[in-house]
């Protein structure tokens, strides 16, 4: 990492979970000193982390929205998928690097942790070499879940294991069967699947289903409860650890 004087710094930005009062004073003080706020969406959209941050922007702030050009049209496992999104981040790594190299501070918002499964990662990597970096890590989204459980998340000697809910089905389960604790993100279109393994593993009584935690329209419920079919983006299931002591 590096910086000139002239130029200013690239801040990836973790907004937290969704609800404002989440955001750390760090990532406030970000937003507020740079001249110009980008975020990922899609189109049309202006994503969570903008949502989250809407409160504190000012009309002389500059938007640069950064609009995923596919997100669950194309297979991701695809030569084209793969072509598309990277050309996507090449082009969105310009475009900030321009504001950034004309000397004006970008703060790359990122809901949740910038480094936790975060896009800003992408941009992160083409331009840590080039410009100044400063990483604001933010409250996951995971935690803000297991805030709303009646039982604390690890207790004791619990491993957590963190799971994407998107691995194949027998990764997803070799995965599953040794949690302790256990918090499986991008439920989506995976919930059942995802429901498949926790139930062969013995797990599924044990787990809870957090929808849009902290943000407005939040759901937790026993993942018994839990909707069948696809789950909204903004979900997630969470197994809180049996307190195992060593
Ligand atoms: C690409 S990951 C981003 C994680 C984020 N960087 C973080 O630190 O929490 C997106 C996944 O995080 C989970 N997620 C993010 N925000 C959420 C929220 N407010 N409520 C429930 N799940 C959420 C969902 O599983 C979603 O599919």
């Amino acid at each position: 990492m590096r910086g000139g004087n002239a130029q200013g710094v690239l801040y990836g930005v973790g907004t937290g979970p969704g609800d404002p009062e989440l955001m750390t004073v760090k990532a406030l003080n970000a937003v507020e000193a740079a001249p110009v706020v980008a975020y990922f969406c899609k189109t049309p959209g202006r994503g969570n982390a903008l949502t989250t941050v809407t409160p504190y922007l000012r009309p002389d702030h500059t938007l640069l929205p950064m609009a995923y050009p596919v997100t669950t049209e194309l297979d991701h496992n695809t030569a084209a998928y793969r072509e598309c999104i990277e050309t996507f981040f090449d082009d969105s790594a310009e475009a900030v690097a321009a504001h950034v190299e004309a000397g004006r501070s970008v703060a790359v918002l990122s809901e949740g942790d910038p480094f936790f499964y975060g896009s800003f990662m992408h941009l992160f990597l083409r331009l840590r070499e080039r410009l100044a970096c400063e990483v604001i890590p933010g409250v996951p989204a995971m935690l803000a879940g297991a805030s709303r459980l009646p039982r604390p998340i690890t207790m004791r000697d619990d491993v957590l294991s963190v799971v994407p809910g998107t691995l194949p089905d027998a990764e997803l389960h070799a995965a599953l069967a040794v949690a302790q604790a256990a918090v499986v993100m991008k439920v989506g279109r995976n919930l059942a699947r995802i429901q498949a393994a926790l139930a062969a593993v013995g797990a599924a009584d044990r787990a809870w289903y957090v929808e849009r935690a902290s943000q407005g329209g939040e759901r937790v419920m026993p993942l018994a409860d839990a909707p069948t079919g696809k789950a909204p983006y903004f979900s997630m299931i969470l197994v809180p650890g049996p307190g195992k002591r060593v």
